[in-house]
């Protein structure tokens, strides 16, 4: 059944506020992908990368979208490598809708610089591999079915956009 509202996109795109507002209008459940996977691995997101590795993130990752399938309709913020799996993306389309939540460059890495804990993104971080991320990862983005500027907007007004099209 199509019935969550899942917001997608980078680092930085802003996902958690919208989020939590968007769940807040509509007095739907809101739902963090990355704060389930903390914990249910009882540790942080760095932890995880540094000592189990990446894969097994992305396992956690995936396991917790799927768990999603006929829990009652919510609003789901995800991690931004979510859509690096094909079967997360489909899992995303067949069961609500997405929305990309899209920032020029400049805007997200402002965004990510400000915050820690992002252990593909840190401040001593190589920026060009953090954009070269970004990159690859766009074409996956762009399949949303519905893409959302969010540079020099402010989180009510993105949310405003995102009711006038969400099908619950
Ligand atoms: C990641 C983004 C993070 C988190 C993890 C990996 C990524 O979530 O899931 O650090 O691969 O882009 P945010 O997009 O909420 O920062």
């Amino acid at each position: 059944m199509k019935n969550h509202l899942f917001l997608i996109g980078f680092m930085g795109a802003g996902k958690t506020s919208v989020g939590l507002t968007l769940a807040a209008e509509l007095d739907l459940p809101y739902v963090d992908l990355d704060q389930k996977i903390v914990a249910l691995a009882g540790k942080s997101i760095p932890e995880i990368f540094h000592e189990e590795g990446e894969a097994v993130f992305r396992d956690l990752e995936s396991s917790t979208l799927f768990d999603l399938s006929g829990s009652p309709p919510s609003v789901v913020a995800t991690g931004g490598g979510i859509i690096g799996r094909s079967e997360n993306r489909a899992f995303m389309s067949d069961h609500g809708t997405v929305f990309y939540l899209f920032a020029q460059w400049e805007t997200l890495k402002q965004r990510i610089g400000a915050t820690a804990g992002r252990p593909l993104a840190q401040a001593d971080h190589d920026w060009r591999a953090t954009r070269e991320l970004l990159s690859a990862r766009s074409q996956w983005y762009e399949q949303a079915d519905y893409i959302i500027v969010t540079d020099h907007r402010t989180v009510a007004d993105i949310v405003t956009e995102i009711r006038s099209h969400a099908k619950l």
